[in-house]
């Protein structure tokens, strides 16, 4: 009896410490992501602050993966239209968090592109 419970124990002991490593060793990616923005300019992006805000990866990673360069691997493939993610994701929110009158990022061209 006193065995199996000793066992049980470091069972859940082990896989505690086993998820609690996964959970941290998550890859959160770069702080900051200078995203390709075309003939009108780099887009400095902070990525962490947005993972702060929104917390869900998928409102921006169901349309490209969490690796470096997938956003425009995903635009060269077809599988994502040019200004596809600047419209629908980036803009579609800070448009309506802004007319909700909520703390939001920028509308504008010149606020987002920098040459
Ligand atoms: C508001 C949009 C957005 C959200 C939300 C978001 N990401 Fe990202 N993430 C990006 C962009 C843009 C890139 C750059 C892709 C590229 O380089 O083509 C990126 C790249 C990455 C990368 C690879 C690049 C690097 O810096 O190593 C990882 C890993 C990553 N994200 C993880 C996450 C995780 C984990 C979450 C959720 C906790 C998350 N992201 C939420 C937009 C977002
Ligand atoms: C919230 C930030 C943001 C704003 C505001 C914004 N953009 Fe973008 N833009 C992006 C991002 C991110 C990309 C790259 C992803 C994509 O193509 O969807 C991009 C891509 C582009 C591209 C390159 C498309 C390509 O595939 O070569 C052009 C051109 C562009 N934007 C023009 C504009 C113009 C013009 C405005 C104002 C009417 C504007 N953008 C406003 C973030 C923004
Ligand atoms: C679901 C909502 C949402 C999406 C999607 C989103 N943002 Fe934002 N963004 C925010 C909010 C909220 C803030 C303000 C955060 C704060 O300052 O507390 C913000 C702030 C910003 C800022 C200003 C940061 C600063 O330091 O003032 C930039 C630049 C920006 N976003 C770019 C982007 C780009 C580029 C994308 C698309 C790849 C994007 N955002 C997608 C909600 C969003």
């Amino acid at each position: 009896m006193k065995k199996t419970s000793a066992a049980l124990f470091i069972c859940t002991v082990i896989l505690t410490a086993l998820a609690l490593t996964a959970a941290f060793a998550k890859n959160m990616g770069a702080d900051q992501i200078v995203i390709n923005g075309g003939s009108s300019g780099k887009v400095p992006f902070p990525h962490h602050l947005h993972q702060q805000v929104i917390e869900d990866c998928m409102v921006c990673h169901k349309d490209f993966s969490q690796q470096a360069g997938s956003l425009d691997a995903a635009k060269k493939s077809g599988d994502l239209k040019s200004k596809q993610v600047m419209n629908k994701t980036c803009l579609k929110c800070h448009r309506s968090m802004k007319k909700a009158k909520q703390k939001t990022g920028p509308t504008s061209c010149k606020q987002c592109h920098k040459k």
